[in-house]
Parts: C-alpha cells; structure tokens; sequence
C-alpha cells in the first residue's frame, strides 16, 4: 500500500466501470489524460436532469425550464468559486478545451497586425498550435516558438529572450498532455504582462491534478474541459478577464447571444451570453458542477500526494525494464508516464497492454511537434488518477514486460 488518508477501495466503488473485465481480464484503466471516468454521483446527476427537468435554458418562463436554467447557472458558480474566479459571467461554457481556445484566437483576429508576435511552447497539443497558426495566418503575425530541453521543460532563459513589444499573446499549457511536464505559468504570464502580452493558458491537463486559483495567477484567460476531472465529455469553460471578454468579437452568432437583431442590425448580449450562442450542453454543465462537488469531497491536496507517489512509484518500477526509455522527466510532472522500449512500436505494446484489459494510449498524443523533437513516431503513454492502485502499476510492470518478450 502506498501512504495516503484516501480509501482507495471505497473511492473505486463510486466508478462501478472499473469493476469490468476487458478480454476476460479485469480492466486496469491508465489512460485518464486522454478521459477520466465518471462516478455514479455524477452519473446519478445526469440521470436525475433527464428524469425530472430536461429542458431549454434562460428561454420559457415554465417550471421545468427554470429549475434547468437555475441548475445550469448554479454549476457556473461552483465553477466560479473552484478556479477563484472573481465573477460568475467570466465563466463561459464551451463545448471544451479546443473550442475555448478556438473561441480567443478567432477573436484575436481584429487585434494583430503583420509582424505582431505570438508565443506557443514546444510542448503544445495540437489544440494549441493550429488556432494560433490559422490566427498568424488571417492577420500576418508571426508564430515563435518557446523551445524545451531534453527533460521535457521549457527553457525559461529562451523565453525572456523571445519576448519583445511585439509579442502580443503567449499561449502554454499549464500541463503537457504527453510528458506530465508542470509548466512554469506564474513566470510565463508575469513575464508577458511585462511586455503588454496576453497569456492563455490551456488548463486541460492540469485541471485534474492542480486547484488553479486564477485571479492570484493573473491570467488573461484559461481553459478546461470537463471530461478530464470526473465529468462528461462535450463540455467545458473558458475563463477570461471582464476586460477582454468585452472587448473579444462573439465567435459564434445565434440564440441566446444577442440583446436585439434587426435586419439592419443586431446588438449582443451581456456576458457571459455573448459568447454561448445556441443551446449550450446543459445537462453537461450541470454534471460538471457535480464533478468538481464530487472531486472537492475528495480533496485536491490528498489527490495530488497520492498520485505523486503513484507517480513515482511507477516511475521506479518501469525503469527497471531493461531498455525501457521514459520521455519527460522534468522535476514537476503529474501522474503521467510516456515511455517506448528500444526497438518496438509504441502501438504493438498497446494491443498486448489491451488483450491483458490494460488501457493506455500510444501514438503521438496530438503532440506531433514533441515526438519530432526526440525523433521518435509515438510513445505509449499511461496516466494515473487517484482511483488508480499500486497493484494496478504491478500490472502495467508485468504487462510491459511481457510485451517486451513477446515482441523482442
Ligand atoms: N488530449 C487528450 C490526450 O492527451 C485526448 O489524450
């Protein structure tokens, strides 16, 4: 047993999923940066929404379409108090990650001139590499890049120095999805408001394992996606400030985001409805709200140890595979693990990770750029979250090592 104040086995009862069996062999799920799994207290949300009040939102004046909107605007709250938010209405629901991020670099468009830079890192997903290159491409402003050393960490000295009066907005991940790494966003976003910079930070990765408290970081806006902390796919929020979420175009027209349309003109609404036009995933906000409840009851510091020594124990006993290579070994990192064996195919150690009911992924991890850099075609990677065990890591151990024998 690994040192913790969580119980563990109780914790596993709430995801009646990882009691299955996959080809026969009970599942050991270690793919939770691509999607966590969801409780039944947050299951038992969605399935209350659609028994008792299923219905559109901030639009009927009946029952049914007031309790969803009070729902749905009470998950907006909890969202607000999670991330220390000042204001409610700078908590805009998307769809998730890649549309909040989308959402900021079309709105960028009427902002940049050419020769105007923007800043990515070397670690991006490709979620926070192609909005900013169909940005530079409208508006003729140039992309840089923050590079990374070979343990997977941003070199900060680069940074200081790609920054100039020109640099007007600097996107990072606060999490790299493929190596674990913890990027240094105080510094990131402090050096940027230095030069008048700003930052967006893609909070996908991070949201799970750290409690960002975004009015002490200062930044300018942050993303995340529901799916990775306990909660649903096909929903998730941007955080942005007041000041720039007012002066940011709508992304998208439609219901809801306006305040009067005319044929000759239409005027928008207030924030947050400004920028969630359409029927918004409502069922999934209110399940995400439910989510950060459930994630909350746990703790997030206990959750953190836990999956540090998850982490580190993993770490010790894969690196005693022979040949087994890990990639990303920076001194911050979550409980995410990319390594390759010398002389195998990434994907052939995760069909036999998979007929053994293990579930990891392999591949490039929409993060091309990443595996370019070590000049390898993919990693398997696997990602621990606290309902994860000690005897599940022994099994990926033994797993890995068959594969090798199998495959050498
Ligand atoms: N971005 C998710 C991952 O890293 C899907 O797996």
């Amino acid at each position: 047993m690994l040192e913790t104040s969580l119980d563990i086995q109780t914790i596993r009862k709430d995801f009646p999923i990882l009691g299955r069996t996959v080809h026969g062999q009970p599942l050991v799920y270690l793919d939770n940066a691509a999607t966590s799994q969801t409780p039944d207290q947050v299951v038992n949300v969605i399935v209350d929404y659609y028994h008792r009040y299923n219905a559109n939102i901030h639009r009927g004046v009946h029952t049914l379409s007031q309790e969803a909107t009070d729902a749905y605007e009470v998950a907006r709250q909890k969202i607000q108090k999670h991330f220390h938010i000042g204001k409610s209405h700078e908590v805009i629901f998307t769809s998730g990650t890649t549309h909040g991020i989308n959402l900021v670099a079309t709105g960028f468009t009427s902002f940049l001139k050419k020769g105007d830079e923007v800043l990515v890192s070397a670690m991006e997903h490709h979620s926070n590499i192609v909005p900013w290159q169909m940005l530079c491409e409208r508006t003729g402003a140039i992309l840089k890049v923050i590079p990374m050393n070979v343990e997977g960490e941003l070199v900060m000295e680069e940074y200081h120095n790609l920054l100039s009066e020109n640099t007007k907005l600097v996107f990072c991940n606060h999490v790299s999805n493929a190596l674990g790494t913890v990027n240094p966003i105080e510094e990131i976003i402090e050096g940027a408001h230095k030069v008048g910079a700003a930052v967006l930070i893609d909070g996908a990765q991070a949201a799970a394992h750290i409690k960002a408290d975004l009015q002490a970081l200062d930044v300018d806006f942050y993303t995340v996606s529901a799916h990775k902390m306990c909660g649903p796919t096909g929903v998730g929020i941007l955080y942005g400030k007041e000041a720039w979420l007012n002066k940011l175009p709508p992304y998208q027209g439609g219901g809801e985001m306006i305040a009067e349309v005319t044929f000759e003109k239409t005027t928008y609404a207030d924030l947050p409805h400004k920028f969630e036009a359409g029927t918004p995933n409502i069922c999934g906000g209110i399940a995400f709200g439910a989510a950060l409840d459930y994630m909350n009851g746990i703790g997030f510091d206990a959750i953190a140890q836990y999956e540090d020594e998850l982490l580190q124990y993993a770490t010790e006993r894969l690196l005693s595979i022979e040949g087994l290579k890990i990639y990303g070994t920076a001194e911050h990192k979550t409980s995410v693990i990319s390594f390759n064996i010398e002389g195998v195919h990434p994907y052939d150690i995760g069909t036999i990770l998979d007929k053994l009911g293990i579930a990891v992924r392999t591949g490039h991890h929409c993060a091309q750029p990443i595996m370019d850099f070590y000049k390898i075609p993919g990693t398997v990677r696997a990602s621990f979250s606290f309902y994860n065990t000690k005897e599940e890591v022994d099994k990926l151990v033994e797993g890995v090592e068959r594969a090798k024998n199998m495959l050498l």
